[in-house]
């Protein structure tokens, strides 16, 4: 008898006495690494999701790590039976996300205006010669999210678009949302949050069709944790109540003039021009970060007339609600469960991910899967799907529980694999919507408005991009608004970081911008325990009367 393993979906035969890392490489996956197996580089890391007790005690290179969460190289085989099944942290190609969906401004239209410039050989920033070289002139536009990672190389002197890559952030060893990641890089001397990212964005730099040495500049967007974490800030006050970047802090008492940050390539330890410059986007304030901020530039909110509302679901999910006149934002700490994170069988937007859902009149499920290889898991919007045919075809009711006492439903059973749906994965999407609902009620009501009084309503993200939304109207993720007013607008996130990396004058902009944001506090407003009470119930997104 011998025990089963599987790796990112391939299964083999578990071999005692060998390390994963060595399975993997039989199954020609690519495991990421810069030490070569020796324990030091902390890259080789695998979730593992079934089978722990199967594997060798933790090795001392792996005492950092919390949860499933292994490094390959370190974690063999210790039983003769059983099945383990655990994945790399995983990455894919963006869904081609190359031009904005529905966005008054674009790359396509864009004045450039880059930092970076050329005079004969000479490449310049704002003017200074930083290198001499006749070759292309490129930038990175960089969306660092709790959960994926997007990264876009692009031609700083014609626009275009070179490559893209999203990846899972490695950093899900130290927590999956942004409080447990505080509290882990507080607890954790030696910023290893950070290295790990870093060795990751290396491999992706490197992977990308281009020398990575013609990278002048880098543009990097991110909740104000994830922003703060890669430039090396200590990110502790973000964690405390009133939950302010250090960057925030130094602003009030003047010891700097923006929120925004900027090093060179070398002090960022990534593989581009060591005279390159990272630039860290302006957060708004507290948790709303330089990725609500971004949203900002790719609406172009700082012209625009009509009242408009841009939600971001995610961890976090930020709101944004406003026009040229007025703008208010907010971020409710929604968890990981829309992106796939406290889901048993949940995973992000990649490759082999659900992402739709259809229950036929004969109970038959039929599905389709990012990639359309065999599932591996469910992402976001194939939740959304999922919940919302249980509750058409009366499998669950309006309070998440499903129909003759059973607690799982299975979604696909393969070979090794099986992807399901358990009550109390319900459960957590009903607490990840109730934030995401009483965000939108508090934000609405403080700036005395009704939902239906919205000209637009922007669903930004990946994740908001792939919605179903008459599904998600069913299970009240969104508001009942007519289709009309909701646009589907992608990651606007990296588009704006594009917009900001691509032109000057929108990056000077958005420092304006930030600073006219009024910060909507949820955990002040007096009926945001009605809000969420009510938002976790899987039904229509209807106006509250405000009891204040
Ligand atoms: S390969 Fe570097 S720590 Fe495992």
């Amino acid at each position: 008898m011998a025990a089963m393993l599987t790796i990112n979906g391939q299964p083999t035969e578990a071999i005692c006495g060998r390390s994963l890392f060595d399975h993997a490489e039989l199954l020609s996956i690519d495991v990421p690494t810069s030490c070569r197996k020796q324990g030091k580089c902390k890259e080789c890391m695998v979730e593992v999701v079934e089978g722990m007790d199967l594997l060798s005690p933790l090795a001392e290179p792996e005492r950092h790590l919390k949860g499933n969460f292994r490094l390959s190289c370190q974690a063999t085989v210790a039983a003769d039976d059983g099945l383990i099944r655990c994945h790399t942290m995983r990455r894919g190609h963006m869904r081609i996300e190359r031009h904005a969906f529905g966005l008054p401004v674009s790359n396509q239209s864009l004045q450039l205006d880059a930092a970076v410039t050329r005079d004969g050989d000479r490449i310049l920033i704002d003017g200074i010669e930083v290198d001499r070289s006749t070759g292309p002139i490129l930038g990175i536009a960089m969306d660092l999210g709790t959960t994926t990672v997007v990264l876009r190389v692009v031609d700083l002197e014609t626009g275009e678009l070179i490559a893209d890559t999203s990846f899972e952030n490695p950093q899900r060893f130290g927590g999956s949302e942004v409080m447990s990641r505080i509290a882990y890089d507080t607890d954790h001397p030696g910023r290893l949050l950070m290295r790990t990212l870093c060795g990751y964005l290396t491999h992706a730099i490197e992977d990308f069709p281009v020398d990575p040495r013609s990278i002048y500049e880098v543009l990097v967007v991110g909740n104000s944790t994830m922003r703060d974490l890669f430039f090396r800030l200590n990110v502790y006050s973000i964690g405390q109540t009133p939950y302010q970047s250090i960057t925030e802090i130094e602003l009030a008492e003047g010891k700097r003039t923006t929120t925004s940050l900027t090093q060179t390539g070398q002090q960022s330890l990534l593989p581009i021009h060591p005279k390159a410059r990272v630039y860290g986007a302006p957060i708004i304030s507290g948790h709303v970060g330089a990725d609500a901020a971004a949203c900002m530039l790719a609406v172009d909110l700082a012209h625009e007339e009509r009242l408009v509302a841009i939600m971001d679901i995610g961890t976090n999910t930020e709101l944004i609600l406003g026009n040229r006149h007025r703008i208010l934002a907010a971020s409710c700490p929604a968890g990981p469960a829309f992106e796939g994170g406290a889901i048993a069988c949940g995973m992000p937007a990649l490759d082999g991910a659900i992402e739709e859902v259809a229950i036929a009149d004969n109970s038959s499920i039929s599905l389709r899967v990012i990639g359309d290889i065999d599932p591996q898991g469910i992402c976001g919007s194939g939740l959304v799907d999922a919940m919302s045919e249980l509750l058409r075809t009366g499998q669950m009711n309006d309070k998440g529980r499903f129909e003759d006492d059973i607690s799982r439903i299975d979604l696909f059973n393969g070979e090794g694999k099986s992807v399901y749906l358990l009550e109390s994965d319900v459960n957590e999407l009903a607490q990840a919507k109730g934030a995401n609902v009483a965000g939108l009620h508090a934000v609405f009501s403080s700036y005395g408005i009704e939902f239906n009084d919205l000209d637009l309503f922007y669903l930004a993200g990946g994740f908001g991009r792939h919605l179903n939304i008459e599904a998600s109207k069913r299970i009240g993720l969104v508001p009942s608004l007519p289709s009309a007013k909701i646009v589907q607008a992608g990651n606007t996130a990296i588009e704006g970081a594009t917009i900001a990396l691509l032109s000057r004058s929108k990056r000077q902009e958005l420092e304006e911008l930030v600073k006219r944001v009024e910060h909507c506090r949820l955990e002040t407003h007096p009926d945001f325990f009605n809000f969420f009470v009510e938002g976790c119930q899987f039904k229509p997104v209807e106006p509250i009367p405000c009891a204040t």
